[in-house]
Formats: structure tokens, C-alpha cells, sequence
């Protein structure tokens, strides 16, 4: 797959466990000593968080018991929040090593082990058989997948007939590419930004119905302020910076965070919503 170790050496980070529970002041790591929602400011790694996870989980449509895959799982707390929110079964899969292991370890310390799992792999080669969820979801991954009409085709085989597809990506909406290095990529090498359109078109021909598409831009643009205002306040008052994304985003974390909010405000990029359903029987054989 194009890039793929320059993503997994991008997001591979030496003693991520540790960081991550160091900045929350988190030492007891016994199995089911911490709340799931108590890691959301350190484990939802897409642009406005848990806040956006919470927007979007109604979207998948999942009842208590059913089936959920998240595809580039990361450290696991969008696929802990879903778990947690709906009572499901959350499979994650994800390319990243390192990531696949703390979201099980985190998993186990949030005691919700048994109703979430991280299997190793990439989105566009997904060993499960055909019609084996429920539903999916794919959160600020698609940026690093340069074959998205593989990760379509591969969402739409692993879900049953009329399974819902929640997509939350950074999509390319302007001319030109951010200045690296970003959250997702330290340079050019790692980043396939597309447009709407573009996820739009190749969803339609995997067999999705579009339900919804939605820009997120001014929702980002307030998340950013917030955070921004909440790091300055802190500073200002001599208290330690709230818990957030540091852990995760490694080497460089302002100047990633400085170019994504660039693009963002010259209309470069964008989250975007895109709810996808799969059609509700199967084609008839031919
Ligand atoms: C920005 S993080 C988002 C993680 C998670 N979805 C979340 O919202 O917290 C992007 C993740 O996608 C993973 N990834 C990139 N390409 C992938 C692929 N082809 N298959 C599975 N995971 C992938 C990366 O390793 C990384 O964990």
C-alpha cells in the first residue's frame, strides 16, 4: 500500500501508554480502574474529539448486541465511546502497531475489554467475511488511504444489507496542500486528501446510498479556538495545560496543529460528515 511505512513510523511513538496516562495523572493501570470517558480528551484523535464521536454515533444506527467495525482504530476511543454509548461490539482495525496495542491495553484499564477488540490490518483488506457487521465507521483515516475506492468496496462487502457507514474525514475542499508536517502525515509522501465529491463518487460506486454530507469547517474552527483559548488561560493562571492530544501527535505537535488550522482557515481542508448506507438486499446474482 502506498506510504504505508511512512504512516506507521509517522504515528509509531516510543512509550505512547505511559505519556498518555502520565498527562491525565493516571498511575493505577489495573484492569477496569478507569473510566472509558475519563481517556476521551487523550484518545479520540480526529478533529473536535469525543464531541464529534458523541454527533455521530446515532448515525450508525446500532442497536445493543450488534456489530460495529472501526476502521484505523487508532488508540481505540472512538471505538470505546461507541461501545459504551450503544452497548455494541466495537472491532477495531488498524495499521499502526503501537496504536493497536494501547487501544487494547487502554481497553482492558477502562474494563471494557470484553465488548472492544484491535485486530492488525488496513481498511482496504479487511479479513472478515462478507456481511459480518452492522455497521462501520472510518474517522481521519481515509487522509493516509491513497486506494479509497478499496476501502469503500471493502466497507460495503464486510457490512449487511442496509448497514450503515459513518465517515468523518479531512477532505481537500481548496486548491493546493497543506505545508507539512500535519496530525496525519510529516510530509506529501503520506497525505491523500480528497474532495467530497470525490468520496462521494466512489461511495455511489460501492453500492452506498448518501444519506448525508455535511462540512464540518466551522465546527473545527470553534473547536480550535476553544482548545487555543484553554491552552492561553492556563498559561496565564500558572496552571498545568488541560490534558489533550499531545501524547498522540509526537515530534513537532505545534507545528502540526499550527498547519492543519492554516489550511483550515485558507479553505484548504475540511472535516466532513458523509453518511453511507449500504443498499438494503443484496444484488440479485447475474
Ligand atoms: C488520525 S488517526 C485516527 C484514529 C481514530 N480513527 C480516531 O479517530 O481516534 C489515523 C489512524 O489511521 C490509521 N491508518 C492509516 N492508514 C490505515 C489503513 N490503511 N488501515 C488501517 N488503519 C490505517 C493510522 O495508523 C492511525 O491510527
Amino acid at each position: 500500500m502506498a506510504g504505508q511505512d511512512e504512516i506507521t513510523s509517522h504515528y509509531a511513538i516510543e512509550g505512547l501508554l505511559d505519556r498518555m496516562l502520565g498527562s491525565l495523572g493516571v498511575s493505577d493501570r489495573s484492569p477496569g480502574s478507569l473510566p472509558a470517558a475519563s481517556l476521551r480528551a487523550v484518545d479520540e484523535f480526529h478533529i473536535n474529539g469525543a464531541e464529534a464521536t458523541e454527533r455521530l454515533i446515532p448515525e450508525l444506527r446500532v442497536a445493543p448486541g450488534g456489530r460495529v467495525l472501526d476502521l484505523g482504530s487508532g488508540v481505540g476511543g472512538p471505538a470505546r465511546h461507541v461501545a459504551e454509548a450503544t452497548a455494541a461490539e466495537v472491532t477495531g482495525i488498524e495499521l499502526t502497531p503501537v496504536f493497536r496495542d494501547v487501544a487494547e491495553a487502554l481497553s482492558v484499564i477502562a474494563g471494557l475489554d470484553g465488548r472492544t477488540r484491535f485486530v492488525l490490518g488496513s481498511a482496504t483488506e479487511l479479513p472478515f467475511d462478507a456481511g459480518s457487521f452492522d455497521a462501520a465507521m472510518l474517522f481521519h483515516v481515509g487522509m493516509n488511504i491513497a486506494d479509497k475506492a478499496a476501502v469503500m468496496a471493502e466497507a460495503a462487502r464486510v457490512l449487511r444489507p442496509g448497514g450503515r457507514f459513518v465517515v468523518y474525514e479531512v477532505m481537500r475542499l481548496g486548491e493546493g496542500q497543506p505545508a507539512f508536517p500535519v496530525p496525519w502525515a510529516s510530509g506529501p509522501g503520506a497525505s491523500f486528501l480528497e474532495t467530497p465529491l470525490t468520496y462521494r463518487r466512489l461511495a455511489e460506486a460501492a453500492g452506498f446510498e448518501v444519506i448525508a454530507l455535511e462540512s464540518r469547517a466551522e465546527a473545527a474552527k470553534a473547536f480550535f479556538a476553544r482548545m487555543r483559548a484553554a491552552l492561553e488561560a492556563a498559561k496565564a493562571e500558572g496552571r498545568p495545560q488541560p490534558p489533550g492530544l499531545g501524547s498522540l501527535l509526537g515530534a513537532e505537535a505545534p507545528a502540526k496543529i499550527a498547519n492543519m488550522i492554516a489550511a483550515l482557515a485558507d479553505g484548504v481542508i475540511a472535516p466532513v460528515e458523509l453518511i453511507l448506507e449500504r443498499a438494503a438486499t443484496d444484488p440479485a446474482p447475474a
